[in-house]
């Protein structure tokens, strides 16, 4: 396989769109999952992220159980039908509509994400789901997001909604005011709307979350590692679910943690918050 071609079973054409000679958050979180629609320098950047943290693969890992147990606490048990997954990421083992779809089959869920990539393989895995679409957005002008015509298709926003921000918002800078955002899209919702974060962790006792934020803004562009102060204040005006904003294991565990004082545990914080 030649150094730049994608690792992936399916080939994708470079396109103006899907540039493959800059990395994207979307390919390196790729490479943490395993996957294989990533290319040479999206694993360059994740290969220097793990030399920093060598559990960011885990961590990955976690990122996805939490939105797991999540969305399937919110189908199963809540009773919500709509999702709206901002950053979806490319489709990997267990997506978002298969979780909500398993507990009711006529659950609505609607991808966003900015690369294009996750558009073009999102669509192959979904062309027989009348249920869940696809859409390139950027979260950066919601108020033009929530007009789509395909969002507003799938998503009925007079009805409570799971807006998921899983892993998203640590690749907007404080200048993109992601607390803004959030609160545009809490407007947007009715009561009984559930919002689904996480997010990288400033930890004072691990100075390796400071050099990894050093790290992927100089190599990604992206990547704001953000203290607990900060994180809490995306919930303003939610009632946040128990166990609160914790470390991504820590939420609604299916099997006790035994050690949560690791690096793997705690650099990332989740949680649920309901609007009331
Ligand atoms: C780390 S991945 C998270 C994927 C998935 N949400 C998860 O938690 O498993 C972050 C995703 O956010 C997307 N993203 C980054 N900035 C964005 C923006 N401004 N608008 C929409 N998507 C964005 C990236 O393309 C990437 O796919």
């Amino acid at each position: 396989m030649e150094a730049n071609s994608p690792n992936s079973e399916v080939h994708m054409a470079e396109s103006p769109q899907i540039p493959i000679g800059v990395p994207t958050a979307a390919r390196v979180y790729d490479v943490m999952l395993g996957g294989k629609d990533n290319y040479a320098v999206d694993r360059a950047v994740a290969e220097a992220s793990l030399a920093i943290m060598p559990e960011l693969r885990e961590i990955a890992l976690h990122n996805r159980a939490i939105l797991h147990r999540v969305v399937h606490h919110l189908a199963a048990d809540e009773g919500i039908t709509q999702f709206l997954d901002l950053g979806s990421g490319l489709p990997t083992v267990r997506n978002t509509h298969e979780v909500a779809q398993e507990a009711n089959p006529s659950a609505h869920v609607v991808y966003v994400d900015i690369d294009p990539i996750v558009l073009a393989h999102g669509r192959a895995i979904l062309a027989d789901n009348a249920n869940t679409t696809v859409v390139t957005a950027d979260i950066r002008q919601p108020a033009e997001l929530l007009e789509r015509p395909e969002v507003r298709a799938l998503i009925d926003f007079d009805r409570p909604v799971c807006i998921i921000l899983a892993g998203i918002l640590h690749h907007l800078a404080d200048d993109e005011n992601p607390g803004q955002i959030v609160r545009t899209l809490r407007d947007a919702v009715p009561s009984g709307s559930y919002f689904f974060i996480t997010n990288f962790t400033r930890l004072g006792d691990a100075p390796e979350s400071v050099a990894l934020e050093k790290q992927l803004l100089e190599q990604l562009g992206t990547g704001r590692v953000r203290t607990p102060a900060e994180l809490a204040a995306f919930f303003d005006g939610l009632e946040i679910l128990p166990p609160g904003l914790v470390p991504l294991p820590l939420w609604r565990p299916e099997e006790p943690v035994l050690d949560a004082s690791t690096v793997d545990v705690r650099f990332m914080t989740g949680g649920v918050g309901r609007k009331p």
